[in-house]
């Protein structure tokens, strides 16, 4: 809970959501940016600017709130069907963002990982992926994964390519190949948060999605507070993750 008279870096270190759900991987598909901007008469791009911003308080609240992965969905490889400006804008937008946050990030405490393809990507900005990767690779408090050029499926496909030159087969195995495919890990997500109404994946980790709560937003990303990261966390703990099995009460 967000006290109003509080500033972020205020909040006391004990707050219900994580005495109820510690050390979680929150997924985010950060949805809703260009009818943000377009209800306000912006550009597309205005948009994007304002959810790098929501992104930034996102970022900064998520370890208070227990959570130790966060992955954002930044561009989808499905993104490059959009006007080639709208793209090179996000893309550099991206770039800014390293430019900008990584000395925030070391500060922080943040490990910064990009999952995705990287041959598409611009080569001065796969240059600054790789220097904040290397400068932040200590980070104790948070794994930032932002996805870039990203497709679950063809993560996947990719893994699936590999694994089949693998002798030792099993869901373990398969599952550490897809995280040399991604580059920055693959971990199962917790909770997904979907902002700006849609109730899709997108292809967006599906395969670390299999039993993760889902929580879908009308707001959209430029409006995502900490405030409303919090309140996901709060109602991802109140719900019973059975995984398959009975629930308690039912099991006895
Ligand atoms: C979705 O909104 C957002 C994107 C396609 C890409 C850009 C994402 C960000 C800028 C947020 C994360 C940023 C950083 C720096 C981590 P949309 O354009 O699909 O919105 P719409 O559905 O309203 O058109």
């Amino acid at each position: 809970m967000l006290m109003p008279h509080l500033t972020l870096r205020q909040i006391p270190a004990a707050q219900p959501a994580i005495a109820q759900a510690p050390r979680l991987h929150v997924g985010i598909i950060s949805d809703g940016n260009g009818r943000w901007a377009t209800s306000r008469g912006l550009p597309r791009s205005a948009g994007h600017r304002a959810g790098a911003e929501a992104a930034r308080r996102v970022i900064e609240a998520a370890p208070r709130i227990g959570i130790h992965t966060l992955t954002l969905f930044a561009l989808s490889s499905a993104n490059w069907k959009r006007p080639a400006a709208e793209v090179h804008a996000i893309l550099r937008l991206l770039h800014e963002y390293l430019l900008t946050e990584t000395t925030h990030c070391i500060d922080e405490g943040v490990r910064l990982s990009v999952i995705g393809r990287r041959d598409r990507l611009p080569a001065t900005l796969r240059q600054a992926i790789a220097d904040s990767e290397a400068a932040t690779a200590k980070g104790p408090r948070l794994h930032l994964r932002l996805a870039m050029d990203y497709s679950a499926r063809e993560a996947i496909y990719q893994a699936a390519c590999r694994f089949y030159k693998v002798t030792e087969l099993s869901p373990e195995s398969f599952s550490t190949v897809l995280q040399e495919v991604h580059r920055g890990g693959s971990t199962e997500v917790d909770l997904l948060i979907r902002t700006g109404g849609e109730q899709r994946l997108s292809d967006f980790l599906l395969w670390e999605c299999a039993f993760a709560e889902f929580v879908f937003l009308q707001k959209r990303w430029p409006d995502f507070t900490a405030a409303d990261l919090d309140a996901a966390v709060k109602e991802f703990s109140r719900r019973e993750r059975t995984r398959g099995a009975l629930p308690d009460a039912i099991a006895g």
